[in-house]
């Protein structure tokens, strides 16, 4: 066992949310892994234009001020979403609100977008960007940005973080399906999301025209969505030009065979009962977008059989996060040499030839 594996082995027995703030000082001091290895190019691709060295990405919310990306790049992570970045700073619910199912190898969230705000979060990517235009070989860093909870005007609010991150950061995740702001998730029905979605698309104009420069922007849905909501979301997201959409984020649902008794806690649930589901959503969205769309995996990914089950569902590349609480930052070199060798034993020659093979 790796000192990383035994120091994420004692973070399990602090409180969750302790436990994560040390695994972000340790990762702020240097303590991390670092894959000493270039990545396998089985596993790498592009995404919306974004030359990623391999498939497998940090899922936002274990990194909400940007203080970290540069350490989990050189852990492996192919690419490091941020946030949700709120343009006020605020506290979140009250804790405790972070919940570990052990049995279930789950968890359980109400953080409510505890978060520094813009200002600090957008100081530190200016930092990062500025050392890395000395190097080569990082990791694609995104920004996801959401909306206070006591915002007038929540659309305001994406527009205000994409034109302050604007340059800053490779790619944006409009966040509408955290299940923990109150009224969030009704920015996903088609009315809503098209006044969003409109809204972004010509502060995009805008920002592009002044600067000449493009970033992809995808949005990031819930799994827990209606017949015909799939179609009209993939509808609007073209419509207004978006790039893709990252399924999933946590859900509200409780499958019935939960074993942990922090099942009954609010919140959203992620981790290892969410692959199925969040799977089966990722198809649903890969038919009704018929490839016109990149699609990102994310829900339950633990090993790399799950992130093909992704890539073939239609992702073409994947995220995680609950599997990290149990697996520790290790968890990403174990999943890219499994998914590599299984790309190779079904015959695949990239990743690009297995999306959607399923
Ligand atoms: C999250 N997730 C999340 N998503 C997001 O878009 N913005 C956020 O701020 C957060 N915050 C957050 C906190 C915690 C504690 C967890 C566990 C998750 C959702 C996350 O990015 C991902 O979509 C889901 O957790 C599903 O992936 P995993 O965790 O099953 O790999």
């Amino acid at each position: 066992m790796s000192p990383h594996d035994i120091a994420a082995r004692a973070l399990l027995a602090l409180d969750p949310e302790d436990a994560h703030g040390w695994a972000i000082k340790g990762l702020k001091m240097g303590l991390g892994p670092r894959q000493s290895d270039v990545d396998d190019p089985i596993l790498a691709i592009t995404v919306a234009g974004l030359p990623l060295s391999n498939c497998v990405g940090l899922a936002a919310g274990f990194d909400k001020n940007a203080e970290v990306p540069a350490a989990m790049s050189k852990a492996g992570f192919g690419f490091v979403e941020c946030g949700t970045v709120t343009p006020l700073a605020q506290a979140g619910n009250p804790r405790p609100r972070l919940f570990r199912l052990t049995q279930d190898q789950a968890v359980i969230n109400r953080m409510g977008f505890n978060n520094q705000g813009l200002e600090p979060f957008a100081a530190r990517l200016a930092r990062l960007k500025a050392q890395r235009a000395s190097r080569n070989g990082d990791a694609i860093v995104g920004a996801n940005i959401g909306a206070n909870k006591d915002a007038t005007d929540r659309i305001a609010d994406y527009v205000t973080g994409l034109a302050r991150l604007w340059g800053l950061s490779d790619y944006f995740t409009v966040n509408i399906s955290s299940p923990n702001t109150p009224g969030l998730r009704a920015l996903q029905t088609k009315a809503a999301l098209e006044d969003l979605l409109g809204r972004i698309a010509e502060a995009r104009g805008r920002l592009k025209a002044a600067g000449t420069v493009d970033y992809p922007i995808f949005l990031k849905v819930a799994p827990d969505l209606e017949d015909g909501e799939v179609e009209a979301i993939v509808a609007t997201v073209k419509a207004a030009g978006l790039d893709g959409i990252i399924v999933s984020n946590t859900t509200i649902a409780r499958p019935g065979d939960l074993a942990s008794p922090q099942a009954d806690e609010d919140g959203g649930l992620s981790g290892r009962p969410l692959l199925r589901a969040s799977t089966a959503m990722l198809a649903r969205f890969h038919a009704a977008s018929k490839g016109e769309l990149a699609l990102i995996g994310a829900g339950g990914v633990a090993s790399g059989a799950d992130a093909l089950a992704k890539i073939r569902a239609g992702a073409s590349a994947v995220q995680l996060y609950s599997a990290l609480v149990y697996g520790g930052p290790g968890l990403v070199g174990r999943i890219k040499r499994d998914l590599a060798a299984r790309l190779r034993a079904e015959g695949f020659a990239s990743v690009t030839d297995a999306i959607g093979a399923a």
